[in-house]
C-alpha cells in the first residue's frame, strides 16, 4: 500500500472568543493513493474544511500534512498555487463554473492553461459517461444543477490530476446518476492510480469506496461498518 497524504496532529479554529468554532482538533490520519477514499459525517462536521485543507487552499492552525511526500502547511502561497496547479482536481460544493466559457471550455480549462493539446477522445469519453453529449456548447446559465455539477466533475478529472477533490459531486443528482459518477470515479483511480477524495453524504455510496474516513466531534477517523 502506497499512502499518498498523511496527516498528523491537525487542528483547524474558525473564529475566536465567543465566536470560536474548533472544527479540527488533534486529528491524524492517512489517505491512501491510486484509491477512492469517501469523507461521511453530519452537515457542519469539517468536511469542506479538511479538502480545503488537504487542497491547499485554507491553511490548517497546526499540523503537518504531507502530500506524496512534501511537506504542504508552510508553502508560500505561490507554493501552493504549484501545488495546486500541478497536483490537484476540484470539485468545489456550489460547483463554481466560469460563467463566461462554455461547457466544454470550462472542463478543458486547466488544462487550456497549461497549453496542454486537446485529447479528443478522453474528453469524448468524459463527456459520454458523465451524459454531457450535446451540451458542450452551452453556458452555465443554461444548464440545470445537475448538468453543471456534471461538468464541474468533467472539469476536474480532465487534466488527470494525482489528487482529486469532490466536495459532494453528487449532491445534486438523483440515486442512478450519482451512481455512475461514483462509479466514474472509482474507475479513474482504477485506471490512473488517481487519489480520490469525495465528500459523500450517501452511505450507500460511502460502502462501495476503498475507504471510509468519518468526521465525528473534531476528529477523523476511518470507519469500517
Ligand atoms: N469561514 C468560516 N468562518 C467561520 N466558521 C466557518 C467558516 N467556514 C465554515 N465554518 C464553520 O465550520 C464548521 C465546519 O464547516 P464545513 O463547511 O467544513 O462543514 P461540512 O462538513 O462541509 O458541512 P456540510 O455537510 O453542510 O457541507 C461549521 O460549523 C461552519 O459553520
Ligand atoms: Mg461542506
Amino acid at each position: 500500500m502506497e499512502v499518498c497524504m498523511e496527516v498528523e496532529h491537525l487542528s483547524k479554529t474558525y473564529g475566536s472568543g465567543h465566536t470560536e468554532r474548533k472544527v479540527l482538533e488533534d486529528c491524524s490520519f492517512f489517505i491512501e493513493q491510486g484509491k477512492l477514499t469517501a469523507l461521511v459525517g453530519k452537515s457542519g462536521c469539517g468536511k469542506t474544511t479538511l479538502l480545503q485543507i488537504l487542497g491547499g487552499l485554507l491553511p490548517a492552525d497546526q499540523g503537518v500534512i504531507v502530500v506524496d511526500g512534501e511537506e504542504i502547511q508552510n508553502k508560500t502561497d505561490d507554493e501552493l498555487s504549484d501545488y495546486r496547479a500541478q497536483k490537484t482536481g476540484f470539485v468545489f460544493q456550489d460547483c463554481e463554473l466560469l460563467p463566461d466559457y462554455t461547457a466544454q471550455e470550462n472542463i478543458c480549462f486547466v488544462s487550456d492553461l497549461q497549453g496542454r493539446l486537446r485529447n479528443p477522445e478522453w474528453l469524448e469519453q468524459l463527456v459520454e459517461s458523465l451524459n454531457l453529449k450535446g451540451l458542450e456548447n452551452r453556458f452555465p446559465q443554461e444548464l440545470s444543477g445537475g448538468e453543471q455539477q456534471r461538468v464541474a466533475i468533467a472539469r476536474a478529472l480532465y487534466h488527470q490530476p494525482a489528487i482529486v477533490f469532490a466536495d459532494e459531486p453528487t449532491g445534486n443528482l438523483d440515486t442512478r446518476s450519482a451512481d455512475e459518477v461514483f462509479w466514474l470515479l472509482k474507475d479513474c483511480a482504477n485506471r490512473f492510480y488517481q487519489t480520490i477524495l469525495m465528500v459523500t453524504h450517501d452511505l450507500g455510496l460511502a460502502k462501495q469506496a476503498d475507504h471510509v474516513l468519518l468526521i465525528e466531534d473534531g476528529k477523523v477517523f476511518p470507519y469500517e461498518g
